[in-house]
């Protein structure tokens, strides 16, 4: 997902340092190659040592320093990356960007920079929510700065609130829409993928033979396109795609609630294989043997996430679109389910077990709109996941 790309990653003086090693990790798996900064303030939290070893690469640590300035002067070392990232970015090195400070290597690669730069704020509750720090956000969004976080939530110092640094993951993912190129720029689409796994009690469960093959590759097939997509996922046995947001989900009812946090989006994509029904009372024990017979399970009905969307009165996406596995009467069933669901479009397929799709690489589908019925040639699961992404870019520039 970032092949090829440079980027300089400056490491702020704060406890959330210690999460830049793991985003150095990160970024090295999927390809990019990092040139690491290292602020004096960043010494005291993480030793040039672990980050020099980790990235593979010296790590920068003074303006003044002749040997670098022989090999690469702090210009061009500057210059030299794709993406500029600071994490953490703390209050001090904020507002010596926005003041246009320039008395350390790091804010004065900051000032000397063209590329673009991605900030990873990391500070107290108070201090993020001070006038002056609020002020410098806006001053460094308006020169253009991106910002992946903060995020709400515990930090080390004991308090509670907005200023814990984003996790590396999300700032891969933001690093990665730095690059993201295509029709569907701008656009944020939530995808469902996998079974669910409903709970009969805390080691047993009920599920489906889903593999999240197509979800995966429809989710893979919209980021391609430049989506930002949100892939909320059952629990698969096919590996989420690279440069999504993946919230890993159990049961239908976990996947309505991130469905529910994931809006507002501008499409939706349900290609998840959802239980209809859950154990209705699951037990807390593990249910033991007994002489006095076999459990009985009762069942309740489960929500349709699909159907619940589909009929939001605000807040619905633009095109909301389904899939019906179908094994008899494809057509006929799918077409019924694009009303009674109320969705935009039905993708169908027959997964009778002599098509061999169920688990399978191929897939042969018809899609179902206002429009009426179109019936696209049987070609691997990616294949349909790249034609339905272009027809969802082309729907959604109308
Ligand atoms: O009703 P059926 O399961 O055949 O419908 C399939 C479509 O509905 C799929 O798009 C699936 O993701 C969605 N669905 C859902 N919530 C359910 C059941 C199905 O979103 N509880």
């Amino acid at each position: 997902m970032l092949a090829g790309k440079h980027i300089l990653l400056i490491i702020g003086g704060g406890i959330a340092a210690y999460k830049a090693l793991e985003l150095i990790r990160r970024l090295q798996d999927q390809g990019a190659s990092v040139a690491p900064v290292l602020t004096r303030a960043g010494e005291e939290f993480v030793t040039p040592l672990s980050v020099s070893a980790l990235a593979g690469a010296p790590v920068h640590r003074d303006l003044f320093d002749l040997t670098s300035e022989a090999e690469m002067g702090h210009i061009q070392l500057s210059r030299s990356a794709d993406l500029v990232v600071v994490a953490p970015a703390t209050a001090d090195l904020m507002a010596k960007m926005a003041q246009g400070l320039a008395n350390d290597l790091a804010s004065t690669l900051l000032l000397a920079t063209d590329t673009p730069v991605l900030l990873a704020p990391a500070m107290n509750v108070r201090m993020w929510e001070h006038p002056a720090t609020q002020r410098n956000i806006q001053v460094l969004k308006g020169d253009g700065i991106r910002f992946a976080g903060p995020n709400e939530g515990g930090m080390a110092c004991g308090e509670f609130g907005p200023g814990r640094m984003a996790e590396p993951d999300e700032i891969v993912a933001a690093i990665a829409a730095q690059f993201r190129s295509g029709p569907l720029i701008g656009k944020r689409i939530v995808v469902t993928s996998g079974p669910t796994h409903e709970p009969i009690d805390p080691v047993r469960y009920i599920a489906n033979r889903s593999s999240g093959a197509q979800g995966t590759a429809v989710a893979r097939a919209l980021s391609a396109l430049g989506a930002e997509v949100v892939f909320i996922t059952g629990p698969a046995t096919v590996w989420p795609p690279d440069g999504v947001e993946v919230v890993p989900v159990e049961s239908a009812r976990d996947m309505q609630a991130a469905v529910e946090a994931a809006l507002p989006a501008d499409a939706a994509v349900f290609a998840a294989a959802v239980a209809d029904w859950r154990v209705a009372s699951a037990s807390d024990r593990k249910l033991k043997k007994s002489k006095d017979g076999l459990p009985t399970l009762e069942f309740a009905e489960n929500p349709d996430i699909l159907k619940t969307v589909s009929h939001m009165e605000s807040g619905r996406p633009g095109l909301v679109v389904g899939f019906a596995a179908e094994t008899n009467d494809v057509l006929e069933n799918a077409t019924a389910k694009r009303l009674r669901k109320g969705c935009d479009w039905i993708v169908a397929n027959d997964v009778s077990p002599a098509t061999g799709i169920m688990g399978g690489s191929e897939n042969a589908v018809t899609l179902i709109s206002e429009d009426g019925a179109e019936d696209w040639p049987r070609m691997g699961k990616d294949e349909v996941a790249r034609r339905l992404a272009e027809r969802i870019a082309t729907a959604l520039a109308d």
